[in-house]
């Protein structure tokens, strides 16, 4: 993979240093800066895909850079760093839309995980961009493309309830815009201006969940070595949005409902209830009323969520949709790239249209973004689009039935390259890639933790 530039500010050269070495070890090409305005100065000049910044600086402080950055260019994930100071300013400026705050002194891991976890929230066809010349990130309309009757109907009904606080449900495979639709109905609230904060509730371990969602004080646990402000609190006055929620333990399936009665929450190790003002969106790619028959999830807490249940249909039900949604795409990704733009040959749209989309919007998405890339003419053929489900992901996987000495590959191996292909895919998207690859996050992860068992390199902690 290309390395992904990352733009690193701070007035201190040791932080400079300690980051630099850091992150260029890790395979990412770095830039400083030493004050805001100079860090402002090179992100104009040459587009970054992360921004790391310190909060006290000469010149333009780190408050004021993320606000420049943010109006430039929404996507671009911001980690501020601070010390135990100044931890409130840290949480002001995640709500100026900051990706995280790091604590001075860092360790390498605590780096390494946030950088990777803000990486993997920029969308993931960042990393097919080659030429991205005009930093087009900028354009944060996310329009919902759709022509059937059925999702425009479910758009109205977004509009219509969101103004409302009620909590809203949205269910749906993965990849068909369940994130989508969320940021659509915070945007038609009255709480637009007001954070909107998402956390998927498979990706982290159960214990590290909560205190993500509660926040924790100082000394609570061990490890807990300062305050931590929960993602509840840092959407106060906006929206939470809770995915995939049935992967949520019923330990904290019972301290969620509280919140959505008393509209107050608990520190881990706090003394007082904080009052707070969220609307709740939660969104799950199961069918949660089979996980309440079966006891996995909570009934009341079902009912509590399921107030506004909005369903969105998968791609293979929306046919008419796969060609508008296409024409978007090439528009964009031709856009980001500085191409020209292609249009699809007869047969490309023609075998788009005989798919079955396990991946739906998100799949449609990530082909055509390897299409602008990959076809050579102003058409793109069917053979820039790599179609095939078997050897789907780069190129490279066609190769996989054999392995580098030439001996054919166990069913065993060709599931691992696959994996691996996917995680490439997706960035280390573990929840995108298993819906890539058609399986639940928990079996990805005992995957990857099999494989580690076995000793098997697949550059991924299990
Ligand atoms: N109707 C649509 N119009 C335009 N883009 C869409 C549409 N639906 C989905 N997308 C795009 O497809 C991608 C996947 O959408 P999104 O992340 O909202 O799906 P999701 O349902 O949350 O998936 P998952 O369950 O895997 O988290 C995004 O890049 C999104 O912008
Ligand atoms: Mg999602």
């Amino acid at each position: 993979m290309q390395s992904r530039p990352i733009l690193v500010a701070d007035s201190q050269p040791e932080v400079r240093t300690a980051l630099f070495e850091a992150l260029t070890r890790m395979g990412y090409a770095v830039a400083l800066a030493e004050d805001g305005e100079e860090a402002l100065q090179k992100f104009k000049a040459d587009p970054f895909e992360l921004i790391i910044t310190g909060i006290r600086m000469p010149r333009l402080d780190g408050m004021q850079l993320l606000s420049q950055v943010k109006q430039q260019s929404p996507q671009t994930p911001v980690i501020v760093i601070t010390g135990h100071g100044t931890v409130d300013n840290a949480v002001d400026a995640m709500r100026e839309g900051a990706f995280d705050y790091i604590l001075k002194p860092f360790s390498m891991e605590i780096i390494k995980e946030t950088v990777v976890r803000a990486l993997n929230s920029v969308k993931s066809s960042a990393s097919l961009k080659t030429d991205n010349k005009t930093n087009d990130y900028t354009d944060d309309r996310r329009p919902i493309i759709t022509e059937e009757r059925v999702l425009k109907r479910l758009l109205d009904m977004a509009k219509s309830v969101a103004p409302a606080k009620a909590t809203v449900l949205i269910q749906g495979e993965s990849g068909t815009g369940k994130e989508l639709l969320a940021r659509f109905i915070h945007k038609h609230s009255d709480r637009a201006s007001g954070p909107f904060v998402a956390i998927n509730c498979a990706s982290l371990p159960e214990g590290l969940l909560e205190s993500e969602l509660f926040g924790h004080e100082k000394g609570s646990f061990t490890g807990a070595t300062a305050r931590k402000i929960g993602k509840f609190e840092l959407a106060h006055q906006g929206t939470i949005l809770l995915d995939e929620i049935s992967e949520m333990d019923p330990a904290l399936q019972a301290k969620l409902l509280r919140v959505l009665q008393e509209e107050e929450i608990d520190r881990v190790g706090g003394k007082n209830p904080i009052a707070i003002n969220i609307r709740v969106i939660a969104t799950t790619n199961r069918n949660l009323m089979e996980w309440v028959k079966q006891g996995k999830f909570r009934q009341d807490l079902y009912y509590r969520l399921n107030v506004i249940p909005l369903y969105i249909p998968a791609l293979r039900d929306r046919p008419r949709d796969i060609c508008p949604l296409a024409e978007h795409f090439l528009r964009k990704y031709s856009r980001e790239n500085g191409r020209k733009l292609k249009k699809l040959s007869p047969e490309s749209l023609a075998q788009l249209k005989s798919m079955t989309w396990p991946g739906n919007v998100r799949e449609l998405e990530n082909i055509i973004a390897r299409g602008v890339l990959l076809a050579k003419g102003s058409t793109i053929e069917p053979s820039d689009l790599f179609l095939d489900p078997a050897v789907y992901g780069s190129a490279e996987t066609q190769q996989v039935k054999t392995t580098k000495n030439g001996r054919t590959m166990t069913i065993k191996e060709m599931e691992k390259e696959l994996i691996e292909q996917a995680l490439v895919e997706t960035n280390g998207n573990r929840t995108h890639a298993a819906g890539i690859l058609g399986i639940s996050v928990r079996t990805l992860r005992n995957k990857l933790a099999e494989y580690k068992a076995m000793g098997w390199e697949t550059g991924q902690a299990a």
